[in-house]
């Protein structure tokens, strides 16, 4: 068979050869990026199903709007008002199937082969993946501790053709951890601004904030139109159920459901109607005040054990939310040596480098703290503590 040039580009069989090795049921894995599966809220799901069933059945399984249930996005409209301070109305949301849907969808809308397009350095994978299925050129902003460097990225905007969005992940970024403070996203906007440059704000984390204030969306801010945001109830609320959306400017809107008409006509109505009746019977806000209770007392503790556990020399980010820190190896320590000496120790991280577009380091790797009871958090730290001591 003669598969489509495009499919050259997908994913390295690599990656995926190592990702396999991380899924093994023996192996204590800081790879994935899944949310603790004993806090889904199984038996109010079953209540709530059956009773919409019941209830709505006829219409729940018959096809549906392109844009989605209008009383969950109107919910989506509230939430993002008080969670965000973001101010949207619900017509300038569409229901995706999960955030990622969205950015195969924002590929197809924005990119020709050879355009190029801007993310912070590292990004998140599977972005990075939806993009180069439509030939783009990346180019990496630089990023520090607090973020993307604005200055970077006028001098980039300044001096090269064809960019035509930036991909952006402001709060606990995956893979870093990192938040980008305040001053660092007013003056993101004002370059923004005044390059008139598109922006994909993708924020699945942003509610799962440990410590800290919570700092405004760069969607709060747009007074262009410019920003489209991304959210999920893949964090706060179940994966499984694959619901996203994107809220941006109706106009934009309008051209994602064309797209998403083609793709899927919509996003499965049952799913929907499942997240919206939880949302009318049971308290999400309690819901996600236990997720952060739980992720919290995780994230401290994988702290705790890699300062007492890890050699001089090694570093991490401290996030202030979400599911992943960055470790640093130190000088000369290869993060692809301590992967396989820490698959044979039975513990695993994601390298760095599949988070950099254009390849590079090779000291760092993804470390996910969600998903892993207390004990294991304590054994893998461990392992992986003397899997770098052998690898220095
Ligand atoms: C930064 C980022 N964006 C998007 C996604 C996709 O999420 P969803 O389950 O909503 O498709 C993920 C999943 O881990 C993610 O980390």
């Amino acid at each position: 068979m003669k598969f489509a040039k495009r499919m050259e580009r997908m994913q390295s069989s690599e990656i995926r050869e190592l990702l396999k090795l991380t899924a093994q049921p023996d192996i204590i894995s800081f790879a994935g990026g899944l949310p603790a599966p004993e806090l889904f809220p199984v038996k109010e799901i079953a209540k709530v199903s059956h009773d919409l069933v019941e209830k709505e059945g006829q219409q729940l399984l018959q096809y549906a709007t392109t844009e989605g249930r209008p009383t969950l996005r109107a919910k989506i409209a509230a939430r993002m008002k008080d969670k965000y301070h973001t101010e949207v109305d619900p017509d300038e949301i569409l229901i995706t199937t999960g955030s990622q849907q969205c950015l195969d969808f924002a590929g197809k809308l924005f990119l020709d082969p050879g355009d190029v397009v801007l993310c912070e350095s590292p990004s998140y994978l599977g972005a990075l993946n939806a993009f180069n299925a439509y030939e783009p050129t990346f180019v990496e902003v630089p990023t520090d501790n607090v973020g993307l460097i604005p200055e970077e990225l006028d001098k980039i905007l300044s001096t090269t053709d064809r960019c035509k969005f930036i991909y952006v992940i402001p709060d606990f970024q995956n893979p870093t951890g990192r938040t980008w403070s305040l001053e660092r996203r007013k003056k993101f906007m004002e370059v923004i601004n005044k390059h008139n440059l598109p922006v994909l704000e993708d924020n699945p984390y942003g509610e799962l904030r440990y410590e800290g204030e919570i700092l405004p969306s760069l969607k709060s801010m747009d007074t262009k139109g410019l920003v489209m945001f991304l959210g999920t109830f893949s964090k706060i609320f179940c994966p499984g159920l694959r619901l996203g959306w994107v809220a941006a400017s109706k106009d934009v809107v309008s051209e994602y459901v064309k797209i998403k008409q083609s793709a899927d006509l919509h996003t499965s109505n049952f799913d929907q109607g499942i997240a919206d009746a939880y949302m009318e019977n049971y308290d999400l806000d309690k819901h996600v005040e236990e997720i952060k209770a739980l992720y919290k007392k995780r994230r401290d503790l994988i702290l705790k054990t890699m300062a007492e556990e890890f050699p001089a020399g090694t570093e991490w980010t401290h996030p202030e939310g979400g599911l992943f820190l960055w470790l640093t190896f130190p000088q000369g320590c290869s993060a692809d040596k301590v992967f396989h000496k820490c698959i044979e120790m039975k513990v695993a991280g994601v390298t760095g480098d599949a988070f950099y577009p254009n390849g590079k380091t090779d000291r760092n790797m993804r470390i996910n703290f969600s998903n892993m009871p207390e004990e294991k958090i304590i054994e893998g730290v461990k392992r992986m503590a003397k899997a770098i001591r052998e690898c220095m």
